[in-house]
C-alpha cells in the first residue's frame, strides 16, 4: 500500500521524468508547430490537482495565504490569474476590476479612480489595476469574492495584500523545499488583447519572469493558460513551457477572434478539427466542466461527451474547471439540499471526471480533489 506521500512522490517523479524525456529536442521541435500536442503522453499520468486561485474555497482567492494553503492541502500546482498594474507589474487577480475582491471601494483616497471601461466588449464600472501603481495597490487588502456562499472566508477579509507574480513564484519555491515535493505554477493571462491595447502587455513581463526564474522550459513544472488564442500562439514561439487553451462558454468566442472578425465559437474549437488546430500551438485544453459532462435544463448531469477522447486523440491533455464543494456549483443529483452554500457530494463529481480520463482538475477545494484521487 502506498502512503499518500510516496504516491505523490511517484507521481511527481513520473511527471518530471516524462517532462525530461519530452525536453530532448528533435528537429521537428524547431518547426513551426514544434511538436506541441502531437503526443500528450509525456504530460499525462495521475490527474493533477490545481489549486484554483489558491485554495479559494477556504481563503480569499489569489492571496499568498490561499496559494500556501492549496499547496499544503496537497495540490500539485497553484493557479495565479495575472493582470497588470499601471507600472507594468504582473499581479494576481481574477479581474483587473478589483472592487469585488479588495477593499478599494472603501478607500476615500482612491474614490476618484472609479472609472467605467469597456473590457472585452463589456462595460464595467469600478476600480482597475491598470490605474494603480504597485505601491498603491499594495495598500489595499483582499476580501472574499462570494461572501454569501463562503461566509466563513470573510473572517480573513482585510488580512492579505494583492500578491505579485514573483511572490507567487517565490512562495511555490519555498513550499517546494519545505514540503519536499515540487509545487508547480499555472499562470493565466487575463484580458491579454485589452492589456496590449493600453500599452501594458502581459506576455513580455510573463516571459521575462519565467526566464528569470528558469521556468521557461518544457521540463519546468509550469503551464501557461489563456482564453485567447493569439497570445498562446505568440508564446509558443518564445517559451517551451507547456501551454493550455482555455474554453469559455460554448456560444462565446475568444476575444482575439472577436477583435479580428473570426466568427468561430469555443464550441467550434471543441470539435475534433478544432482540437487538432489547437494542438499545433498548445499542449492542453482547459474546458469548463460542461464540455465533458453537460447539464440538462433541470441542472442534472447529462450523458458525457466525447471531448476527453477527442482532445487526447489530438494529443492534448485535459484540465477542466472548476470543481467546488458547494451545492450551487454541483449538478442537481449531487446536491445535499436546497442550501446553495452547503456542501454536496463533491466526491461523486471528482470520481466521475477522473473516471472519464481527465488529466487534471482546477479545484477550489484541493484537499477534496486529492482525497478523491487517492480513492480511485
Ligand atoms: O483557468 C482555469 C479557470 O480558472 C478558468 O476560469 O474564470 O476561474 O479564471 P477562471
Ligand atoms: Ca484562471
Amino acid at each position: 500500500m502506498l502512503t499518500s506521500r510516496s504516491r505523490t512522490a511517484l507521481v511527481i517523479g513520473a511527471v518530471l521524468t516524462s517532462l525530461l524525456v519530452a525536453a530532448a529536442p528533435s528537429s521537428a521541435d524547431k518547426d513551426r508547430d514544434r511538436g506541441r500536442g502531437r503526443d500528450a503522453k509525456p504530460l499525462r499520468g495521475e490527474p493533477l490537482v490545481i489549486a484554483h486561485r489558491g485554495a479559494s474555497g477556504y481563503r480569499p482567492e489569489h492571496t499568498l495565504a490561499a496559494y500556501e494553503l492549496g499547496a499544503r492541502l496537497g495540490a500539485d500546482f497553484v493557479e495565479p490569474d495575472l493582470v497588470s498594474t499601471k507600472d507594468g507589474v504582473l499581479v494576481a487577480r481574477h479581474e483587473n476590476e478589483i472592487s469585488g475582491t479588495t477593499d478599494v471601494a472603501d478607500r476615500p483616497e482612491f474614490a476618484s479612480r472609479r472609472r467605467t471601461k469597456v473590457i472585452d466588449g463589456q462595460s464595467l464600472t469600478g476600480w482597475f489595476t491598470e490605474d494603480f501603481t504597485l505601491r498603491e495597490l499594495r495598500t489595499l487588502r483582499a476580501k472574499e469574492r462570494i461572501p454569501d456562499i463562503r461566509q466563513r472566508n470573510t473572517i480573513y477579509n482585510g488580512r492579505y495584500q494583492v500578491p505579485t507574480f514573483q511572490e507567487v513564484i517565490d512562495l511555490a519555491r519555498r513550499l517546494s523545499r519545505e514540503l519536499d515535493r515540487e509545487i508547480g505554477i499555472y499562470p493565466e493571462t487575463k484580458h491579454p488583447t485589452y492589456f496590449r491595447s493600453i500599452g501594458l502587455p502581459l506576455e513580455e513581463p510573463l516571459v521575462r519572469a519565467l526566464r528569470r526564474n528558469r521556468l521557461d522550459r518544457k521540463r519546468s513544472k509550469v503551464f501557461v493558460q489563456s482564453f485567447e488564442t493569439s497570445n498562446l500562439k505568440a508564446l509558443d514561439r518564445k517559451i517551451d513551457t507547456p501551454l493550455v487553451q482555455l474554453f469559455g462558454s460554448k456560444r462565446s468566442r475568444p476575444f482575439d477572434f472577436v477583435a479580428k472578425g473570426d466568427t468561430r465559437t469555443y464550441a467550434d474549437l471543441a470539435t475534433p478539427a478544432g482540437l487538432r488546430e489547437i494542438a499545433r500551438y498548445a499542449d492542453g485544453v482547459g474546458p469548463s466542466k460542461d464540455y465533458i459532462v453537460p447539464r440538462d435544463s433541470s441542472g442534472a448531469s447529462a450523458a458525457p461527451t466525447t471531448f476527453v477522447r477527442d482532445a487526447h486523440r489530438a494529443g492534448l491533455v485535459v484540465h477542466p474547471y472548476t470543481f467546488r464543494n458547494e451545492n450551487t456549483f454541483l449538478p442537481r443529483e449531487l446536491r445535499s439540499s436546497g442550501d446553495p452554500a452547503a456542501y454536496g457530494n463533491a466526491f461523486g463529481e471528482y470520481s466521475q471526471f477522473y473516471g472519464l480520463g481527465v488529466d487534471g482538475v482546477f479545484s477550489d477545494n484541493p484537499d477534496t480533489a486529492v482525497e478523491a484521487r487517492a480513492a480511485r
